[in-house]
């Protein structure tokens, strides 16, 4: 995959950007919100220097194209709400793994639909990706309701598949493919 740690999307209310180091207060807030980590697979942060590691991690594996990690900037107020992800980018298959979340504060306000269409149209477009998926809690009921109405379809449970909250934990499989999202029309992203 081409370098991904300048890219950019703009949508109606949102612009998504990759973090720099000045954001770590925001990545500790979010990796410490009780509703982001709800069915998260690793321990709330407790420390700075645990944000800024996530953020120097990501400017190293997005400069080497191997995940986008961008946050999810309201452009009313210029303040981050969250962050979307495409990682396990495969080139040879053309697929990739979808990950996302958001400060408690800012759900249920379309916000994570609005970012991840410009995310998948940018995946689909733009990365030439023909499939991707996500790996879900069988109890996040509020994901599998974004996914799905992204079009996303459920294709089984992986058993024992994962750790949330040091238990093990299935997963739900879901997949949306190239041909499904192009059906669906309306492009989001401007210029
Ligand atoms: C999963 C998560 C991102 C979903 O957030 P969300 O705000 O419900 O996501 P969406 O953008 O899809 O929101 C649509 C909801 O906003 C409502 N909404 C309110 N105003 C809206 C608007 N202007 N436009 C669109 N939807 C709007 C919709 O009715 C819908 O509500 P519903 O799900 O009760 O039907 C959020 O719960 C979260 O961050 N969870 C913790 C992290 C996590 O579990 N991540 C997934 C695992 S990778």
């Amino acid at each position: 995959m081409p370098a991904l740690d300048r890219v950019t999307l703009s949508t109606s209310r949102l612009l998504l950007r990759p973090l720099c180091t000045t954001d770590a207060p925001f990545v500790l807030a979010l990796f410490s919100d009780a509703g982001f980590m709800k069915f998260g697979t690793t321990p709330p942060f407790v420390s700075i220097d645990q944000a800024d590691a996530l953020v120097q991690r990501d400017i190293l594996a997005m400069a080497a194209g191997e995940r986008i990690r961008l946050g999810i900037e309201r452009t009313t107020d210029k303040t981050l709400i969250g962050i979307c992800t495409l990682f396990d980018l495969n080139a040879q298959s053309r697929k990739a793994e979808i990950g996302y979340g958001l400060l408690s504060h800012a759900v249920k306000q379309g916000y994570m639909h609005e970012a991840l269409r410009a995310l998948l149209e940018y995946g689909f477009l733009q990365l030439g990706l023909k499939r991707v998926q996500a790996e879900i809690d069988p109890d996040n009921t509020d994901s599998a309701r974004s996914l799905q109405r992204l079009g996303f379809v459920k294709e089984g449970q992986l058993r024992e598949n994962s750790s949330v909250n040091g238990m093990v934990a299935d997963s739900a499989l879901y997949g949306l493919l190239r041909r499904e999202w192009m059906q669906r029309g309306t492009p989001v992203l401007g210029g």
